[in-house]
């Protein structure tokens, strides 16, 4: 049984304030979780709350949300099974009493939601991935890693947001990882070469000011190639465009000119022939639903393409999405619909309906590791944490090395088969 909830404000690896929670059981079990925070925000995410004081970290402290915790969320579940995470976040839920969490915050929900599945787990001594997945839960993810950082994550003029290193090739997570940061400091070398700064944006990726997209795929493919690998069979690229972000009145902005929405399919079109990309998320703007289509109609075959604002995490937007047959793969953030119900939710919406499913952390991030357990335990197969550098990037990563180790045997890394519609 649940027998106290605690939270308090820490900082996040922006040096924004963040919501921890820490859940007592009455065998005496704490667990905590902390949340994260991103910066290209899809705007049906479910509400982030702030202070709005300007006097406290620039209008960006979370003691409205910790507040929450300890005055009406942590009392509102006390006493309650911490094995029963379905009735608890349904408790949460109704506590907040709003459709997108804004009166306590989702910020403030998920903590609890997270710490209390932590701490249930660790109750039953079981692992998280384990507990949440059951005796099945066996499959390791590729990571993407994402080492070039653009749009709202860096100060450099690349319009996109994130381009990733996919070692599709590797015959397991570890040989993945070193595989993708053996690439990563391949291509630090290149960038400096070629006279580009190699500071790093918000997720640990390079940030050059590169003139354009296509300049970051070349600098990838050159790296994956002088690192020893075969760029496609080993080691293979993504994109997330974020295009939300370069969307106004009808109009994309990419490498300072304007797209129509099928001129931009078509860019991406050429971009699938020359590079072997298997996933790009965030193609089109968040409500562009028609272009949306028309993009799936065209790529959706050859290519992952994954909806991330446009679906939130959200099961009633994705199940929109799935029945106007637009995008094929689901990212899963848990702070964009806020409690791990909602969020497995979501994910068995997907797979149920052959969508595939990334896992994925925020630009503003902690230590905390839980969808590290939770990729494994939903058997999703693919996760993107960032550049496979920078202390809560990897935090994740050495997670799962560690689910691996324990695993032995019985772990399995599937490669390109997370990726079913690539067959380049
Ligand atoms: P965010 O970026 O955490 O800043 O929203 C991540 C993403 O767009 O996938
Ligand atoms: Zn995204």
């Amino acid at each position: 049984l649940i027998e106290a909830v605690n939270a308090r404000e820490i900082l996040d690896s922006r040096g924004n304030p963040t919501v921890e929670v820490e859940v007592l059981l009455d065998d005496g079990i704490v667990q905590r979780a902390a949340v994260p925070s991103g910066a290209s925000t899809g705007a049906f995410e479910a509400y982030e709350l702030r202070d709005g004081d300007k006097s406290r970290y620039g209008g960006k402290g979370v003691r409205k949300a910790v507040a929450a915790v300890i005055d009406e969320l942590g009392p509102a579940v006390e006493g309650t099974d911490a094995a029963d995470q379905r009735v608890i976040d349904e408790i949460l839920i109704e506590t907040d009493g709003t459709e997108n969490k804004s009166r306590l915050g989702a910020n403030a929900i998920l903590g609890v939601s997270l710490a209390v599945a932590k701490a249930a787990a660790d109750s039953a001594d079981l692992p998280l991935f384990r507990y949440l997945g059951g005796p099945n839960a066996h499959v390791l993810p590729v990571p993407l890693f994402n080492v070039i950082n653009g749009g709202e994550h860096a100060d450099n003029g690349i319009d996109m947001q994130e381009f990733f290193l996919a070692p599709i090739g590797a015959s397991s997570f570890e040989e993945a990882l070193r595989w993708g940061a053996e690439t990563y400091h391949v291509l630090k070398g290149e960038l400096k070469a070629a006279g580009f700064s190699t500071g790093l944006g918000d997720e640990g990726g390079f940030a050059p000011d590169l003139p354009n997209n296509r300049e970051g795929l070349d600098f990838l493919v050159k790296a994956i190639e002088k690192a020893g690998f075969t760029p496609g069979a080993d080691i293979a690229l993504g994109l997330d465009a974020a295009a939300t972000e370069f969307f106004a009145d009808g109009v994309y902005r990419l490498d300072q000119k304007d797209w129509t929405a099928p001129e931009l399919i078509d860019y991406y079109a050429g971009l699938v022939d020359a590079y072997p990309i298997v996933t790009i998320e965030d193609a089109l703007a968040e409500d562009d639903w028609n272009s949306w289509k028309l993009l799936t109609d065209k790529l959706g075959a050859k290519i992952q393409l994954v909806g991330d604002d446009l679906f939130v995490t959200n099961p009633e937007r994705l199940a929109k999405g799935i029945g106007l047959g637009v995008a094929n793969s689901l990212l899963v953030k848990v702070n964009q619909i806020g409690t791990l119900s909602e969020t497995l939710d979501a994910v068995e919406l997907a797979h149920r309906s052959g969508y595939t499913t990334m896992f994925s952390h925020r630009s503003g991030e902690t230590e905390d590791t839980t969808i590290a357990d939770l990729v494994v335990a939903t058997g999703s197969g693919q996760i993107k944490s960032g550049a496979p550098a920078r202390s809560e990037r990897v935090a994740k990563y050495n997670q799962l090395l560690r689910i691996e180790e324990e695993l032995g045997d019985a772990a399995e890394f599937i490669g390109r088969a997370a990726f079913p519609r690539f067959t380049a």
